[in-house]
């Protein structure tokens, strides 16, 4: 596995296999790889003959109190992961690299953010959005591999996708999960023992909410799934939602897909999780 941390490094490597006509698999993430990741390299692997992996922890997405300077980063490690679940390649730039200087131009997301996550993290998929657009630009993938688990993420980056006309497919992985359900996340680092046993709850609410949505309306089943949680957990409940997918809004029987999301803020961290389901 090649690592390189300058974009110019990475084009010439890359040109080098667009000419050959290699297919490109992207994986783009920020590090402190889990299984998680290791399962989006694995499909890329499986599904590209030249597999790119990023890490850079992008400050562009980190509001002025999030986690940005405390994200966990563990360099070493990942490089080992990233080889052995069969990377070609680990793009992993400065800050500087990416932004040498404050951006003249930056994407701003107009739609799919006035709910979930993006309705408290302000500017949040606006930074996601202009770091892909720089990375699908210096990457050139024929695929490109995201997880679901960030569901609201998936349907932002397919509407970048369309709208510039990057000639990529994006591809939303099924999300991994530890054995009791807690979806896993580099975040999860942050629970306190009691607060681990806790998480996986969130998962437990999308499944009891699939359930109850068979006969109850979706605002009523958003409540008993804040009901639940707070029973369940020591966490704030920051939002249990029911929304269409993938243009999350208020559900109509005419949507073919609904997503059922969770968030809950622990002490150290804020866990999301979803899952989407057929419109019955
Ligand atoms: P990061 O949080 O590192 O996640 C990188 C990729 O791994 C994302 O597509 C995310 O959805 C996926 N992922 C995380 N947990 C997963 C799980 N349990 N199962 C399957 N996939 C999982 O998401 C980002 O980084 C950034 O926003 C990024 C896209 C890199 C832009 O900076």
């Amino acid at each position: 596995m090649k690592i390189v941390k300058t974009i110019q490094e990475l084009q010439y490597l890359l040109k080098k296999e667009k000419t050959a006509s290699r297919t490109i698999g992207f994986v783009p993430t920020m590090g402190y790889l889990h299984d998680g990741h290791l399962s989006l390299i694995k499909r890329a692997r499986k599904e590209s003959q030249i597999v790119v992996v990023s890490i850079f922890v992008n400050p562009l997405q980190f509001g002025p109190n999030e986690d940005f300077d405390r994200y966990p980063r563990d360099l070493e490690r990942d490089t080992k992961l990233a080889e052995d679940a069969g990377a070609d390649v680990l793009f992993c730039p400065e800050t500087t690299e990416m932004y040498p200087d404050k951006p003249v131009v930056t994407v701003a997301v107009h739609r799919r953010t006035d709910a979930l996550c993006g309705k408290s993290r302000i500017g949040h998929f606006d930074g996601v959005a202009t770091v892909l657009t720089k990375l699908f630009n210096i990457v050139a993938p024929d695929k490109v591999y995201f997880g679901m688990k960030d569901a609201q993420q998936v349907a932002v980056v397919k509407g970048l996708a369309e709208d510039f006309n990057f000639s990529l497919e994006v591809i939303g992985c099924e999300t991994k999960r530890e054995s009791d359900g807690l979806a896993m996340s580099s975040r999860n680092v942050y629970l306190t023992q009691k607060e681990r046993t806790e998480a996986s709850h969130l998962y437990q609410s999308l499944i009891k909410a699939k359930n109850w949505l068979l006969d109850l309306e979706s605002g009523e089943t958003e409540k008993k799934m804040i009901e639940y949680l707070e029973e369940q957990t020591n966490g704030t409940v920051e939002y249990c939602k029911i929304l269409s997918y993938p243009e999350l809004l208020s559900p109509t029987a005419f949507d073919e897909k609904l997503i059922i999301a969770v968030s809950v803020r622990f002490s150290k961290a804020r866990l999301i999780d979803n899952m989407i389901i057929d419109n019955v």
